[in-house]
């Protein structure tokens, strides 16, 4: 146990060396307890550490690495004539005349700024910026609803919000600013003072107008359009009508920028200071504010991203996840970054405006690492082989996957057909919870079985609990936990201390509960078999059926609803509610579409059930809890339904198999 503890010191003390602490660390390397029946629970990791994660970001690698002509993105827009590029000294230039901006904004350590951005460099920008001022940021995906975007904002007093005018998703165009506003107005107070907003869809626009742009070099383009420089005061009064504007609050990002200095000195942060606070769902409904620290984030992610994807100074590396979710966060922009490779940042979709897109995209920039999801991969392996193989794709070395767990069919796609049988692939186990790579395997290292996250990560230590909570060996299945911390580990659920702690380490005092079921085999290799808990994961995306129940509760039609999840051939798991309907109210056509509009006006799009069944009751105990369990069987049209002794009335079975809705 002692040479654990000193093998894991000595590990993480190396790659500490290889960032910049203003002052090291004094003590242990991480201090923790695990245990609540003991004390409080509590993770610290390099205490006593003074550091700011954009100085070890950009100005570290500018500086002492000399990277700072090397592209620190490839930003390639929805269209596929839409492209830019900026290199490490740009972007450190932009960051810190953003940061500037946020200073002069009255932002200072420990403010809270929410984001609320399209795939577009300045979100880039936005982040490090803040993270250069000792600012918090809280990303909320620009697909979420003016509702789910207000109540993160309340959730965690962000008192600056960022935004842009609009963008669009392939054929869809989002009108962010809109929603934007929505959102502000959707509670008496909000705590937003101001808003910037980034002038994006001129840009596009323009680009769409003359083809001049297209034809100038990409280093001239990005500077064009990172430089925004729209003084046509005509073309600013007309943009302005077109979106809704309120002069109290909102600033044109360009406007502001113009103004700004380049000099910013980082602010000092202790290594436990919050970076991030970003939103998860919650098997309560509410969605949790999960709060990340500076130093241990750093390490982690840099030091996963550079073996998971074996980093060479060569690589061209492409995360398709949005900025919006973990993924975004952790390898798309700090692991990436920290390393200085070069990635590339995608505004699309990848059906856009072909099913080829995304082969395209990886033959335009040479991409070498490619990293994506299970739910991508079915989508497109639907449309088989031949769209893949028009392009060359012989640049790609490693590929992976993250997200939910991937089926062995579209394993060996990815594999055969997308690698070429020569591209190793990283299956990524990990949660926004854990803010790195937990189970992965490691290239040309990890003997790799389709469909399993294999083994853990340097440090990571699993375990898999029985329901009584003892410790399985061998081959088992059960609750996957872990048992010792890593650094990058959340610290807390912010706003509630008691919810962190009940979520995570009161089930199995001791151990840090992932809410994930999971099988080890005979050669000890992890197999994640999927949420044990009221979650569900929708293209990727952790949802809780509370959340989705909550929304459709709403409509003034409901008395009483149960969502389940169901199997999807695309998107890995959907919706399947159940709904009771209030005296005097009919089931119909329009009814159903009302209720799938609510989810997505509360939530977003993503969450909007697939299927909706009238159920004139639900199966209940006889104490009133509905038994999901056989909601499950029932949506799914399995009879076998196991014990029902605990249901308080069987006939309710019937009429629910007669009014099932047929699924796919
Ligand atoms: C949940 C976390 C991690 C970033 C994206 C999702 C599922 C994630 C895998 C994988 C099987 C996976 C788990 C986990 N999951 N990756 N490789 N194999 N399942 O982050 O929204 O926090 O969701 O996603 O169920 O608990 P998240």
């Amino acid at each position: 146990m002692f040479l654990l503890l000193i093998l894991y010191t000595e590990f993480w003390g190396k790659i500490a060396k290889e960032f910049y602490w203003k002052t090291p660390y004094t003590g242990n390397f991480m201090d923790y307890n695990f245990d609540l029946t003991r004390a409080k629970i509590y993770i610290r990791c390099m205490q006593g550490a003074t550091t700011n994660m954009c100085y070890n970001v950009l100005d570290r690698n500018v500086n002492e690495k000399k990277l700072g002509d090397k592209i620190a993105f490839y930003w390639e827009g929805n269209k596929p004539e839409d492209y830019a590029r900026i290199t490490y000294k740009e972007l450190l230039q932009q960051v810190c005349k953003f940061a500037n901006v946020l200073r002069a904004q009255g932002i200072k350590k420990g403010d809270h700024v929410a984001i609320y951005m399209p795939m577009i460099i300045e979100l880039i920008v936005a982040m490090l910026a803040c993270a250069r001022v000792g600012a918090v940021h809280s990303i909320v995906f620009a697909g979420f609803s003016a509702e789910a975007l207000s109540e993160r904002i309340l959730d965690c007093s962000c008192s600056l919000l960022i935004t842009a005018d609009g963008f669009y998703r392939g054929d869809k165009f989002i009108k962010l600013k809109e929603i934007t506003d929505e959102a502000l107005k959707l509670h008496g107070e909000n705590p937003v003072k101001k808003c910037i907003v980034v002038k994006h869809l001129k840009a596009t626009k323009e680009n769409d107008k003359t083809s001049t742009q297209s034809n100038l070099p990409p280093a001239k383009r990005a500077c064009l359009k990172l430089q925004d420089n729209h003084n046509e005061k005509a073309k600013n009064v007309l943009h302005k009508t077109q979106i809704p504007w309120n002069e109290e609050v909102d600033v044109w990002w360009h406007e502001v920028m113009k103004e700004a200095g380049e000099e910013c000195e980082p602010e000092w942060c202790s290594a436990e200071d919050p970076l991030f606070i970003l939103y998860t769902s919650g098997s309560t409904g509410k969605p949790k504010g999960v709060k990340h620290t500076i130093g241990g984030y750093l390490l982690y992610t840099a030091t996963t991203f550079k073996y998971v994807f074996d980093y060479q100074p060569s690589d061209v590396y492409w995360c398709t996840a949005d900025v919006g979710w973990i993924t975004g966060h952790s390898y798309l922009t700090y692991g990436p970054l920290a390393n200085g490779a070069t990635s590339v940042l995608f505004e699309g979709v990848p059906t856009y405006p072909d099913v080829s897109r995304f082969w395209e995209i990886i033959d335009k920039y040479l991409v070498t690492k490619f990293y994506t999801a299970p739910t991508a991969i079915r989508l497109l392996m639907k449309y088989g082989d031949e769209p893949v193989k028009r392009f060359s794709r012989k640049s790609l070395k490693i590929l992976g996957t993250v997200g939910e767990p991937i089926n062995p069919e579209a394993w060996l796609w990815y594999y055969n057909v997308v690698g070429d049988r020569r591209c190793p692939i990283m299956d990524t186990y990990w949660q926004t919870e854990t803010g790195g790579h937990m189970l992965t395997p490691l290239p040309a290292v990890t003997p790799l079985k389709p469909g399993s996250a294999t083994l853990p990560f340097f440090s990571v230590v699993p375990a898999i609990l029985s329901e009584s909570g003892e410790e399985l060996e061998g081959e088992a299945e059960g609750y996957l936990v872990f048992k010792k911390p890593w650094p990058s580990i959340m610290r807390e659920v912010y706003g509630s201390y008691e919810r962190f702690e009940s979520s995570y380490f009161k089930r199995f005092p001791g151990y840090f509960v992932t809410g994930d079921g999971c099988k080890r085999d005979k050669d000890g290799y992890y197999w994640i078999t999927g949420r044990i808990d009221d979650m569900l994961n929708i293209s990727g995306h952790l949802l809780s059926t509370a959340e989705v129940e909550s929304a459709i509760m709403e409509h003034l039609a409901v008395a009483e609803v149960a969502a389940v999840s169901h199997p999807h051939p695309v998107k890995g798991e959907s919706l399947y509610c159940f709904v009771t309907l209030k005296d005097g109210h009919e089931f119909t056509d329009e009814l159903v579409t009302e209720l799938k509009n609510q989810v997505r006006k509360k939530i977003g799009p993503i969450a909007a059930p697939d299927y909706i069944q009238i159920a004139a009751q639900l199966p209940k105990t006889r104490s009133g809890k509905i038994m999901r369990r056989l909601l499950r069987k029932i949506a799914r049209n399995e009879r076998d339904l196991g014990n029902t002794s605990t249901l308080a009335d069987e006939s309710v079975l019937e009429a629910l198999f007669k009014n099932r809705v047929e699924t796919i």
